[in-house]
């Protein structure tokens, strides 16, 4: 196995308050990590600082070899890291094709770039819904949507930032099969997800995070067992 992603140190501060804290992470090219931890542990912070929206304070942070540490949002996407965001932003005002068009795709534009937009939303299943407005789509219409304009930045590795929130049942099934489908493509991913249901489904490692720290990682059943991560759940505030 080889590490695609690896993280020293890294420590993110606002105010007195450690949002991450010293956090080394190891992902290996090729699996599905699941990134969980009570509500405000520093899940989020951590794929902000990964993605280049938050500057670290300390810490390194390496892709595929790279430092990527203080690099752009755009340079570290244009490096294939890919991410969604916890609250999904598709523009409302522009259908779901004109959605796919907007990220900067280095050396596919005009009518190459239109074609792996279609491409995709088919694989998706967004294809009967190509000219609706970003904003009329339902919920888990949106979060395929962003999972889609990922894509067309071809990413090796994707972090997704709570799938499964405000998705319906039915979209969520077809969430997963997707999410799996991308991962047996070849692609590497980070999902932080509440739903445990949906991590002991998908990932093939648990990472836990409490109070900004990584406290265990491990096979869904050794986290679950373990109780740093049974105390930080029962005296965290989810
Ligand atoms: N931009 C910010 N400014 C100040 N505090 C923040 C900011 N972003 C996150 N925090 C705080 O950092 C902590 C970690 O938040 P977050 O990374 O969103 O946690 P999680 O995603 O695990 O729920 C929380 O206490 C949160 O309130
Ligand atoms: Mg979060």
């Amino acid at each position: 196995m080889t590490t695609i992603l690896q993280t020293d140190g890294l420590t993110k501060r606002f105010g007195g308050l450690v949002a991450v804290d010293n956090l080394d992470l190891r992902i290996e090219r090729g699996e599905i990590a699941g990134l969980i931890g009570p509500n405000g542990s520093g899940k989020t912070t951590a794929f902000n600082l990964i993605t280049g929206f938050l500057k670290p304070d300390t810490g390194h942070i390496e892709y595929n070899g790279h430092s990527i540490t203080g690099e752009s949002p755009y340079e570290i996407a244009s490096r294939g890291l890919g991410r969604t965001f916890q609250r999904t932003k598709p523009f409302g005002k522009l259908t779901v094709l004109e959605n796919m068009l907007v990220p900067i795709t280095k050396g596919l534009t005009g009518e190459a770039k239109e074609t792996r937009a279609r491409e995709i939303l088919d694989e998706l299943d967004l294809t009967p819904v190509i000219g609706n407005r970003g904003e009329d789509l339902s919920g888990g219409q949106k979060k395929l949507l962003e999972i889609a304009r990922v894509l067309m930045l071809d990413p090796d590795l994707i972090m997704l930032d709570e799938p499964s929130a405000g998705v319906n049942p039915v979209l969520m099934d077809d969430i997963l099969d997707n999410i799996k489908r991308l991962n047996e493509t070849g692609r590497t991913i980070i999902l932080i997800e509440h739903d445990m249901t949906v991590i002991e489904g998908l990932s093939d490692r648990v990472i836990v995070m409490h109070n900004g720290r990584k406290i265990t990682s491990g096979t869904f059943e050794e986290v679950q067992q373990n109780s740093l991560v049974r105390d930080a759940y029962l005296g965290g505030q989810q």
